[in-house]
């Protein structure tokens, strides 16, 4: 069976993240929604707010798991029994770092592929950083998130329609 991990910071999910799973869970038998918490990060939603939007937002998908952890990827795709991880790439600059991080992971868990999927055009600008800037300034962000994320990123800003 295969396992595949999908690993981020999720602060909050947004249409591409929800593009890339969607997508994942059609190649994989099971993909676990990975969420970070790196202690030395400052995120806009807690662990257990980004937990539950993607929750809502991945409820349609029978094979789709949410999870987090903290510390080294590797350790949490062996304690998973996972050895595959998925990216999204949106563009030719997103390679360069994406590409160190594959080859690090490999090389502390040989046997982990990581595999990326290319993320679709509509979403290729899409960032869950210009979302929280575009939000707090009170742009609209529909379309771009998930509803239940447009409707938290409501309560903490005051976004126009
Ligand atoms: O959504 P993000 O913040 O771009 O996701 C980055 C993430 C979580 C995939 C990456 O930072 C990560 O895997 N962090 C875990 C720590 C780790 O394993 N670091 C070594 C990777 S080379």
């Amino acid at each position: 069976m295969s396992i595949a991990i999908y690993p981020g910071s999720f602060d909050p999910i947004t249409n591409g993240h929800l593009d890339i799973i969607e997508r994942g869970s059609k190649i994989f038998d099971e993909l676990i929604v990975a969420v970070l918490q790196n202690p030395s990060k400052k995120y806009l939603f807690t662990m257990e707010e980004r937990i539950e939007m993607i929750k809502d937002a991945v409820k349609h998908l029978p094979n789709v798991e949410v999870d987090y952890f903290n510390g080294l990827l590797v350790d949490f795709a062996r304690k998973r029994n996972a050895k595959i991880v998925i990216k999204g790439l949106r563009a030719v600059s997103d390679f360069e770092y994406e590409l160190q991080m594959a080859l690090m992971n490999k090389k502390l868990y040989k046997d982990l592929e990581t595999v990326f999927i290319m993320t679709s055009t509509k979403y290729s600008f899409l960032s869950s950083s210009i979302v929280r800037e575009v939000a707090s300034f009170g742009g609209c962000v529909k379309d771009l998130v998930p509803p239940v994320v447009e409707e938290k990123l409501r309560q903490k800003f005051a976004l126009k329609n």
